[in-house]
This record gives structure tokens, sequence and C-alpha cells, in this order.
């Protein structure tokens, strides 16, 4: 049996010490490897900031217990340069992290000559060319931690509701939310998009496996600016057979719940890198505000905006709506005309669609989108004619309104929307380790 152990260094066979695990030795002897992050001096004795990924160590050098040539590098060793260092580690608390290491051997691996990113200020275009370099900086470091731990709450949630993760393809033959987005390809001499959502095929495997979600990259191609946009985007999308809109509001709150509490019991430090005041989020317990359509939009005009009631939501709108509320917000019955093809009619007023947004506080907007979905095979027929799709590329999607068809609904929550706002980012290109934005694919 394979058993998982706590210990980094056990469990990898390394022969180095993460710097996260110093505690666990101190007194020994150990190796430690990784990247010079900074250097000073005071005497006779350099101080060499090393970070590994995992933490920073610093390593005090000490003239008389290291040969000249080792304290002559920890004199010039450039920031970046890669190195494996040995010592004895010990206790102090002035040190980051609480431990340092008393540098014996110093052995760099590659010497880093001219690393573009420096202490002085960087304009953000620089440092997204420069953003495989970037990555390595604190606070890129703190995002990327973030993000893995709301990656992982996502999958415990649905996993622990006994939800089954079905993987939605990548290359499709149509659009789900609508054709002016879409990614195409050729495929073998036809016509392929990328994914802009697993929906569709999250709604063949409800009507197989009853309660399903996926989680994978999806894609849009956006032709916008905003801090809110990015055309390459991970979702996580829950679907239920028998389930309603209500059923799937209360879903959705819990879920964004979880994920918070996640992250403030297991990125406290992270969000401290970040500055990011917890306030508001440790304000993030159901039951989150609900209003209609009709009710933000009476907001909205209220508020001195010109907005015309059957329009679709703007950032400008959304920030209005969730700057409103100290949690976040769902909006639900949207008009149908502003809204995807899929979505089931309010049977009191076709005017309206059983839809929902969930909308971020603090101004950040939308996180989340679903509904409950037409279930009809003639009215569903009706909506791909009225949205001028072509019915052969749905014909599979048909199916599941012939055989066996139920009322059922999903959504779809945006991973770097959600990371933006859970570590109140200025830009949603911070929140994805390689973002890819409308006027950039590089690195
Ligand atoms: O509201 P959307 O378009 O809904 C759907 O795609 C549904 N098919 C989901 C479902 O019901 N299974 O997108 C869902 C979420 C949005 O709320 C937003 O968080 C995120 O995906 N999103 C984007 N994130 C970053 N960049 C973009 N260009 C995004 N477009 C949508
Ligand atoms: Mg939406």
């Amino acid at each position: 049996m394979i058993i998982l152990v706590d210990d980094e260094k056990k469990a990898l066979m390394l022969e180095q010490v993460y710097i996260a695990e110093m505690g666990k030795y101190v007194g020994e002897n150990v190796t430690l490897k990784g990247w010079v992050y900074n250097r000073r001096s005071s005497g006779n004795i350099r101080f060499l900031m090393l970070r590994d990924g995992t933490g920073i160590a610093q390593g005090v050098i000490s003239k008389a217990d290291v040969s000249e040539q080792t304290f002559e590098l920890a004199d010039r060793i450039p920031q970046e340069s890669s190195a494996v260092v040995k010592g004895k580690i010990r206790e102090d608390k002035r040190a980051p992290g609480g431990y340092e290491i008393l540098v014996s051997e110093l052995e760099p691996i590659q010497i880093a000559e001219n690393y573009p990113i420096t202490k002085k200020e960087h304009g953000t275009g620089f440092l997204m060319s420069h953003r495989h370099l970037w990555l390595r900086s604190k606070k890129q470091l703190a995002i990327m931690r973030i993000r893995n731990v709301i990656i992982s709450a996502c999958r415990k949630f649905f996993d622990s509701l006994g939800f089954l993760l079905v993987d939605a393809p990548i290359l499709t033959p149509s659009a789900v939310e609508g054709t002016t987005t879409l990614f195409e390809t050729d495929y073998f001499g036809e016509t392929a998009y990328l994914s802009q959502s697993g929906q569709l095929y999250m709604e063949a495997a409800a009507m197989a496996f009853g309660k399903v979600y996926c989680f994978g990259p999806t894609f849009r191609a956006e032709k916008s600016k905003t801090r809110r946009h990015i055309t390459e985007f991970w979702q996580i999308e829950p679907e239920i057979a028998f389930a309603e809109l209500d059923d799937i509001m209360e879903l959705a709150e819990k879920f964004v719940a979880y994920i918070t509490e996640q992250v403030l019991v297991n990125r406290a430090e992270e969000l401290k890198i970040l500055e990011r005041d917890t306030g508001p989020l440790e304000n993030v317990i159901p039951p989150f505000p609900r209003i209609s359509y009709d009710e933000a939009v009476d907001i909205l005009n209220k508020e001195g905006s010109s907005f015309k009631w059957g329009d679709d939501f703007g950032s400008p709108e959304e920030t209005l709506l969730s700057e409103k509320f100290n949690k976040p917000l769902l909006v639900h019955h949207y008009p149908a005309k502003c809204k995807p093809f899929y979505m089931k009619r309010d049977p009191q007023n076709p005017q309206l669609a059983l839809a929902i947004d969930m909308l971020a506080p603090e101004g950040y907007g939308e996180i989340i989108g679903g509904s409950q979905r037409e279930d009809d095979l003639e009215t569903i027929k009706k909506r791909i004619e009225e949205h001028n799709l072509p019915q052969d590329a749905y014909e599979w999607y048909l199916d599941l309104r012939k055989y066996g068809s139920v009322p059922h609904s999903g959504f779809g929550l945006g991973l770097e929307r959600t990371i933006t706002w859970i570590c109140k980012l200025p830009h949603i290109r911070e929140a994805i380790p390689f973002p890819r934005l409308l006027e950039k694919c590089y690195p």
C-alpha cells in the first residue's frame, strides 16, 4: 500500500530539505536548493535570501565559517542565480519563517546575469511580457497558491456531495454561449470550435449519472479589453437532474461560501502578502441576498443609471449592484432575450428566463452564470431556430429531450473571476499563470 507522508523530503526521497519544512530540522545539517532572492551584507557577515517555491530562507554566511571563495561568491552572486546551500538550521525569530541556515557551503548551479525584474517599479506591460519570470515574485506566488486551494475546494465540495466529475471536450461542433465569441479551428476539413462551456455535455452526463460537474478550460474570443475578460479561462460547471432554479441558487451559495472559507483557513499567510482585508471574506456566509432582474433595474435607475429593462448587465451595472451589498448577490429571472437559447422560460412570464447570476461584492461583478434548462423538445427546437443556430450540430442535444427528459439545472463558476475577487486583484490577468488576452498570446 502506498502511504502519503507528511514530510516532503521523505515523500520525494530527495536529499534536499524544502524551506517550508526547515523547522523540522533544527540543529541538523541540511541541503537547501533554490534561487537567490536577495542578499545584503553587514561587516563580516553576508545574508543570502534563498527561495525554493515553498518559502524564503535566510542564509547566514560568516567569514570565519566558509572558504574565501565562498565568501566572495556570497558578495556578488546575482539575483535569481540557482544554487545549492548546505549548513546547519537554527531558530531565529527575526528570520523570515522563524529559522535560518548557517551556511557552510554555497554551490552555484547557474549564475543569472541581469535578471530583468528588479526592485524598482515595472509597468504592467513589461511584467506581462515577462510573465514567465514574474511568477517568481512573492505576490504572484501567493496568488497561485490561493488558486490552488480554490481548485482543491471546488473538487472537494462537489466530490463530497456525491457529484461525478465528467470531463467535457474542448473541441466542439457547436456554440453554447452565442456565436460571436467562438474560436474557430479546422478539424480535418470541417469546422470545430474551442469550447465556450462544458454545459451541453454536462446535460448529457446528468441524464446518465444524475449529479455531475466538469472542470476545465473554456474559450471566448472576447474582443473587448476589460479587467474581467480573458480569452481562456477555467470554469467549474455542475449540472443536476431534477433540480430547479431555487435548488441551484442554494447550491451556488453554499459552494461560494465553502471556497471562501477554505481560502481563509488555509491561505491566511498569502492573503496577508496580498494585503487583502479579510473582513469582507469572513462575511461570505449564506444566505446571500437575492433580487430579481426587475429589482436590480430599479436599484440601478435609483442610482442614476440610464440602464433600460431588457438589456444584459455590463461591467458598470454589475459593479454598481455588487457594491450595494456586502455579500455575494444572486440576481434571478433575467429577460429571456438577453440570455442563451437553452434557458427555460418562466411559466408565469415567458418574457423571463429562469436564469441566475451571482455577483461578487466589492464591485467585482459576475462570478457565476446559470439557469434551469429548457427540457421540452419542441420548445428547444424553436429556440435553436430563433437563435439561428444550425440544428444538425445539436441533433445529439435534442436526443436528451427525446429520451427521458427531466427538469434540470446547472451553473458555471469562473475560476479566475473568483480568484480576482478573493485576492482583490486589480485585473483578472494575474489570476491565471499565463493569461491569454485580446492583444497578446505571449509568453
Ligand atoms: O455566464 P456564462 O457565460 O455561463 C456559461 O457559460 C454557462 N454555460 C455555464 C453553465 O451554466 N454551465 O459564464 C460562466 C462564468 C461567468 O459567470 C464568469 O465567471 C466566467 O464564466 N466567464 C469569464 N471569465 C473570464 N473571462 C471571460 N471572458 C469570461 N466569460 C465568462
Ligand atoms: Mg454570464
